[in-house]
């Protein structure tokens, strides 16, 4: 059977660093709040020449060139992205132009935190499908252009910045031997909308808006959704959480990160953490850390990977892969 195998992975982050003291000043707040509650030190914030489409160019140059393949050799592109350089069309499209492709096709999907897990899982369908042999896959945000700068529960929380994947048609047995994409478990529900959106949009304020979330709401519902979607893609995959080699989270909050890992019975030197260096950087955040892990040698062929995030909507899930 087809299996949509890793081929590369790459990422790109702004060039200026804010760190948590510097916030101080600017809202009643603190360094140890920030830390203690998030377990977020840093971000990076994108300046005025940085946007979506940038970073993502850049997370997917570095990602071809981890893979040793060129955009000659890609047919699709999908961008996770809740941050589009603009209403249409979409950044996937501005991504395929600045790459010098003109061939193939590319879309944005919108998840919110969710969107890497929901694009690599559609781009898995795409190349099994036989509709594309080779996709870029990227999660690219600059969550900084929409939060209101004035609001301490929010403005402290996120960053931005890029990842990217190749994901390429590979051949596989069927087992949970194969390399690729092994079990994917998605879900969503529009009646918890109003606890993390934006105020905006163009259909309705005729604006951007600003990010708006009741962080204690989204922290009480996180941990359930999460280990819930997890334990379906092991059922599915028919593993158990001893089988796994490493647990890319979404990158929002180190407590809930925890709780996650604690409650499904992962190790915690499984677990790969850079929420404290990058924030929550939503779509962007999973293949930012996966890029890390991969970079200083942690995720290593043959490994077994779960990916999983949990965002606006909500929508959440996870998706288990072989290196
Ligand atoms: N600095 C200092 N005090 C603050 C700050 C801040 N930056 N922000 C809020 N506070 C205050 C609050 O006003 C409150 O004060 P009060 O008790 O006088 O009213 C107090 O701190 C406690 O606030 P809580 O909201 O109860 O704090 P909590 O421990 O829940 O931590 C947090 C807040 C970090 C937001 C947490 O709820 C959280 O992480 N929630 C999940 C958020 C998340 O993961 N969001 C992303 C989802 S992914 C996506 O799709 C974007």
């Amino acid at each position: 059977m087809i299996r949509s195998v890793v081929r590369g992975t790459g990422a790109a982050l702004p060039r200026r660093i804010m760190k948590n003291a510097d916030f101080e000043g600017m809202v009643e707040t603190s360094d140890e709040w920030i830390a203690q509650r998030t377990g977020i030190r840093q971000r990076h914030i994108a300046a005025d020449d940085e946007t979506t489409a940038s970073l993502g160019e850049a997370a997917a140059r570095a990602a071809l060139d981890n893979a040793g393949l060129t955009p000659a050799d890609i047919d699709l592109i999908v961008l996770a992205t809740s941050t589009p350089n603009n209403t249409f069309p979409a950044t996937a499209v501005d991504i395929q132009n600045r790459l010098g492709m003109h061939h193939g096709f590319a879309f944005d999907m919108q998840a919110v935190c969710s969107g890497f897990v929901y694009a690599v899982t559609t781009a898995d369908l795409y190349i099994r499908g036989g509709l594309a042999k080779r996709v870029l896959v990227i999660g690219s945000e600059t969550f900084s252009r929409i939060l209101d700068w004035s609001d301490r529960s929010t403005c402290v929380l996120f960053g931005d910045g890029a990842g990217a994947m190749v994901l390429e048609a590979g051949e596989g047995a069927g087992g949970i031997e194969d390399h690729g994409v092994l079990a994917a478990s998605l879900r969503s529900d529009g009646a918890h909308k109003d606890k993390l959106f934006v105020d905006g949009g163009a259909s309705t304020t005729g604006t951007v808006g600003h990010l708006r979330m009741e962080g204690r709401e989204v922290f009480k519902h996180a941990v359930g959704m999460i280990t819930d979607v997890i334990e379906a893609t092991f059922s599915a995959a028919g593993i158990t959480a001893e089988d796994l080699d490493w647990f890319v989270p979404h990158q929002a909050n180190k407590r809930i990160i925890d709780a996650s890992a604690r409650k499904l019975g992962i190790a915690e030197q499984k677990v790969v953490v850079t929420v404290d260096l990058h924030g929550n950087t939503s779509a962007a955040s999973v293949p930012l850390a996966l890029s890390v892990a991969v970079a200083d040698g942690r995720i290593k062929k043959g490994d077994l990977v779960l990916i999983e995030a949990m965002g606006g909507g909500f929508t959440w899930g996870a998706v288990l892969l072989r290196w």
